[in-house]
């Protein structure tokens, strides 16, 4: 089996779908059920015994250690993560609690257990640690795209804690040989978002004609990928990807945040015609401090190494992930309102695996 940790957020509920979908292999999803944790997201796995839900905190070495010892996994894939910008703004210590000594509990205890393991397992095991662009820092518009061998210049506590885990994660292979790979990521959209992210806020706020916040002058720039790609990429990378390298996964779809605003009402104008123009809900807001003007990244390593591409242009995409905002309502409505705190009482009491 693999453990992935974080796998109730917006990309390991879609990574767990995704793997369940196309392999026979179960998977133990770690995750300690922040906020951005929701289980309802794997509703659709309730019955299925190749789910194991453990709630637990990486931080919580003895448990993650517990853990790793009953469950055996062949390799761990991190997702778990404190993951949002303006969160991390206003208070930097969870993140550095999470991203950073979370991960080195996580990568230590990989370590003790890749060492109990056979030769041939040892050499097998995959510590994947799934992160973002955001570490690079920021582009001139002119810029080339970041590469796996660009600076590391994180800008925001975000970014930072990213960065101090990827290096933790790097140290690990070149001091102890455990076979980990880093992925750097570009902004991910799709079904399961937390609707603070940009795309799923403006779709939610333009269905119900409130404001749609732009910060600054909305012409900050970012690469946009389909989170179905990016779960394709990361099975990939875990079953060819080469231990101690990097890849970086995009999209190759570089959009202004206005654009991205933009192309989401233009769509509703289609599906929701009595409100169009939704775009006249656009507000420009107070920037946000230490604001990345552009990322922008390479995928080109992944792309030649492994043959990935993704398979998802931004239009469509988009598009799928509005119609799946429209379609999933209740989703969307319990997420904005607490409700889904519930879902875990109500449908997992007693249904946690206790290892
Ligand atoms: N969303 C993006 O666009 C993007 C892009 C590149 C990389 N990433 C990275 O991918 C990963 C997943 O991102 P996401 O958008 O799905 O995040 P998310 O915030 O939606 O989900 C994070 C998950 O981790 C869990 N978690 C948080 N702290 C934990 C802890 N201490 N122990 C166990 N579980 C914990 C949460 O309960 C949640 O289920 C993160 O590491 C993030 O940095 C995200």
């Amino acid at each position: 089996m693999i453990l992935v940790t974080g796998g109730a957020g917006f990309i390991g509920s879609n990574f767990i779908l995704h793997w369940l979908a196309a392999e026979s292999e179960p998977v133990v999803n770690l995750d300690k059920l922040t906020y951005a944790g929701n289980l309802a997201n794997l509703a659709s796995l309730t019955e299925d015994p190749r789910h194991i839900f453990v709630r637990a905190d990486i931080g919580d070495r003895a448990r993650v250690a517990q853990v790793l010892a009953e469950q055996r996994p062949r390799a761990v894939i991190n997702f778990a993560a404190e993951s949002h910008v303006d969160r991390s703004i206003h208070g930097p210590a969870e993140f550095v609690q999470t991203n950073v000594v979370g991960t080195l509990n996580l990568l230590d205890e990989s370590r003790k257990h890749w060492s109990t393991l056979a030769a041939a397992e040892r050499s097998a095991f995959r510590f994947v640690h799934v992160s973002t662009d955001e570490v690079y820092g920021s582009l001139g518009a002119n810029d080339p795209a970041f590469v796996e061998s660009s600076a590391y210049a994180p800008n925001s506590p975000y970014a930072a804690s990213k960065a101090a885990s990827d290096h933790l994660v790097r140290a690990y292979h070149h001091t102890y040989g455990v076979p980990v790979i880093t992925t750097n990521c570009s902004n991910n959209y799709g079904p399961y978002q937390f609707p603070e992210k940009l795309i799923p806020l403006m779709i939610l706020n333009a269905l119900q004609q409130r404001p749609l916040p732009v910060y600054g002058d909305g012409l900050n720039v970012r690469d946009w990928l389909y989170v179905e790609d990016h779960c394709a990429a990361l099975r990939l990378i875990l079953a060819r990807g080469r231990p101690g390298q990097t890849y970086n996964v995009g999209g190759r779809s570089e959009r202004t945040n206005l654009e991205v605003v933009n192309a989401v009402c233009a769509i509703l104008d289609e599906v929701r015609p009595d409100h169009a123009p939704h775009a006249t809900l656009v507000q420009f807001v107070k920037d946000r401090p230490g604001h990345d003007r552009r990322y922008a990244i390479d995928a080109g390593k992944l792309e030649t190494e492994l043959g990935w591409t993704p398979q998802e242009g931004f239009e469509g995409g988009l598009r799928k992930t509005v119609g799946w905002y429209l379609d999933n309502i209740e989703w969307a409505q319990s997420v904005t309102s607490g409700d889904y705190r519930q879902w875990l009482a109500t449908n997992y009491a007693g249904r946690e695996a206790h290892p």
